[in-house]
């Protein structure tokens, strides 16, 4: 995993977007805005993330496969939407088992975005009610465990007037003390 600032310059979502010289991010920063992060390696990953599973009360999982191949013609229609702003009502717990790509999340106060690069063993929990978004990189395809504290669903919110009152946001901007 490596976290920096966004350039916010035009150009490809996939293209890694990085400040020169970079501006990195720290895990405590991550921390700070709600994002947890464990790295667990791919060969034999499956007791240490049933344990954590345990701890977080993780019941349920899916396994997703996003690829330029799978997708086919809905590739272009498909990252633009992953990559829309939103929010869930949920947690977003992703387990990178091959692949690659970038989960952006929103920095509270700055509103700047944060780039999440995530490789394989990468464990990332984005929390319910923060602004993110994801897109694949040049290498386009990624494959990961989904995790879910209930029923697997998966709603976003573009971010809106709406979303600025949902309770979860409310309570979002709350825990981290906003
Ligand atoms: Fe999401």
């Amino acid at each position: 995993m490596r976290a920096y600032y966004y350039d916010n310059l035009p150009g490809d979502q996939r293209l890694p977007h990085d400040y020169i010289p970079s501006r990195p991010v720290s895990l405590d920063t991550l921390s700070s805005l709600g994002v947890k992060f464990w790295t667990i390696p791919v060969e034999g990953h499956e007791a240490e993330i049933d344990r954590i599973a345990g701890v977080e009360g993780y019941k349920n999982r899916d396994t997703i496969n996003v690829s330029k191949e799978g997708l086919g013609e809905l590739y272009e229609t498909k990252i633009k939407g992953f990559f829309e702003e939103h929010m869930h009502e949920d947690e977003e717990i992703r387990y990178i088992l091959s692949g690659s790509g970038f989960f952006d999340v929103r920095e509270t106060p700055t509103d700047a975005w944060i780039r999440i690069g995530v490789e394989p063993g990468d464990l990332l929990v984005i929390p319910e009610g923060i602004y993110h978004r994801f897109t694949l990189d040049e290498a386009d395809n990624i494959k990961a465990l989904r995790l879910f504290k209930d029923e697997p669903k998966w709603v976003p919110y573009n971010r809106s007037e709406e979303t600025e009152v949902n309770p979860h946001r409310v309570e979002y901007l709350k825990s981290i003390g906003a």
